[in-house]
């Protein structure tokens, strides 16, 4: 399986896949591609040291997310991907953009979902939810990519409990430990065939 990987910061997520092909957690599977929506995305820095194909396209470079997309797509095609794994990636991708890969788009969600998930749930507010909602545990989820946000089939959950005098940054350091074995996790269990992308929405 080739993978493609979208971000828009760190990209630490990204960095744990690399590792996990390479290791052969996720058999017969490589990294084909890295790509960011935004220049600051450090990420980027990290998968060229590393020799991996990677590409930068910011939001304000196009004219519409269409035309954004149109580019990542070739240059994911180009690289010959067949299966993309949004990590931190801050843009909700089209039903095109998810069709041009008959499916195969995962996404990683730092909730238990479907608790706390939706538009504009990203990041720290989603843990601060936690906080507000008095969760006695919280986690992460990899899910298939559907055109409803956060709403496609679940893949891998990890868990970790709440503490009394957490705070959004002590949540957010402890589910993305977890993150770094979900991604992994999931990615195995579709390279083995275990488990399958939903039908595509056909798109006009
Ligand atoms: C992670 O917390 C992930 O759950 C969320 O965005 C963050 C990305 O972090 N979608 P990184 O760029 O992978 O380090």
């Amino acid at each position: 399986m080739r993978l493609g990987v979208l971000i828009s910061g760190r990209g630490s997520n990204m960095q744990a896949i690399v590792q996990a092909c390479q290791q052969g957690v996720v058999p017969n599977t490589t990294v084909a591609a890295v790509v960011a929506n935004q220049q600051a995305a450090t990420g980027v820095a990290w998968a060229a040291e590393q020799g991996l194909p990677t590409g930068v396209y910011p939001n304000k470079a196009y004219a519409n997310r269409a035309a954004q997309e149109a580019a990542i797509i070739a240059f994911l095609q180009q690289q010959g991907v067949d299966a993309v794994c949004l990590a931190g990636y801050m843009r909700i991708v089209s039903p095109q953009f998810i069709a041009a890969f008959a499916g195969r788009v995962l996404n990683i969600h730092p909730s238990l979902l479907p608790r706390h998930g939706g538009p504009g749930m990203v990041g720290q507010a989603v843990h601060a939810a936690v906080l507000v909602a008095g969760d006695v545990e919280t986690g992460c989820t990899i899910h298939w990519v559907t055109p409803t946000v956060d709403a496609g089939p679940i893949i891998v959950q990890q868990s970790v409990p709440v503490h009394p005098g957490d705070t959004v940054d002590t949540l957010a350091q402890r589910v993305l430990v977890e993150e770094h074995i979900a991604y992994p996790k999931a990615l195995a269990m579709v390279a083995k065939g275990v488990v399958a992308p939903p039908a595509v929405v056909a798109t006009l």
